[in-house]
């Protein structure tokens, strides 16, 4: 049995950035449950599938493998044998994988993946339902968020960077919508775990909230 670190929260609160360095740190793998979605939403859309039609995004996970290899310790995810983790991290996919993550079929297709490589790992594994469904022994519970205005001025600066054309107020308003669906769907919604050390980062520097996480883990 690996050690467990599980680490939830809201779109935007800087969960990989700060789990990819807290399993640097202590020589985890970091597994970004968030990427496995995303690989499930390219499918959808390579299929030109509606979100809202239940029925053909259920149909659709019958043909779609999502496998994941580390290369040089970076999370690799596949479809169908394909290299998707360069297209993974656009908004498109982004919403798409919100609207149909709340889909039980969609969740019961990416919960053995998750659960055997925290079995088979030292890992801290992030996601919306890690802490309260995917690992609810995990040795460590982290809820990880930020304000609304925080985590928006984030997304803004990463696309930024990326060179992607956008809007502020946009993101603002998708990541309303987006914690509006994940936090209200029936099935796994995001919350904090009884159990889970709460950290909000709104006002820290990436620095402080590594080193807040690291504290509390073995
Ligand atoms: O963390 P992210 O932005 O890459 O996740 C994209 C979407 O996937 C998110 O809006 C909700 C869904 N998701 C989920 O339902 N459960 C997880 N463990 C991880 C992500």
């Amino acid at each position: 049995m690996g050690y467990n670190v599980a680490i939830d929260g809201p779109a935007g609160a800087g969960k990989s950035t700060i789990a990819k360095l807290v399993a640097k740190e202590k020589g985890y793998i970091y597994v970004d449950t968030g990427a496995m979605y995303r690989a499930l939403a390219i499918h959808f859309l390579k299929k030109g599938i509606a979100p809202e039609n239940t029925e053909d995004v259920i149909d659709a996970c019958r043909d779609a493998d999502v496998s994941i290899r580390y290369e040089d310790g970076a999370q690799q995810v596949y479809l169908n044998g394909e290299n998707v983790t360069g297209i993974l991290r656009t908004e498109e996919a982004g919403n798409m994988a919100s609207k149909t993550s709340g889909i039980p079929e969609v969740r019961e297709k990416l919960l053995e993946l998750q659960r055997t490589l925290a079995k088979e790992n030292d890992v801290i594994m992030d996601g919306r339902d890690i802490g309260t469904n995917i690992l609810p022994g995990a040795d460590v519970k982290i809820y990880l968020t930020a304000s609304v205005e925080t985590r928006a001025k984030r997304r803004y600066d990463e696309l930024k960077e990326k060179g992607e054309d956008c809007d502020l107020e946009q993101i603002a308003q998708d990541i309303k919508e987006r914690d509006e669906r994940d936090m209200n769907r029936e099935t796994a919604p995001l919350k904090k775990a009884e159990d889970a050390i709460l950290v909000d980062s709104s006002h820290m520097s990436i620095p402080e909230v590594v080193s807040e996480i690291c504290s509390h883990c073995r």
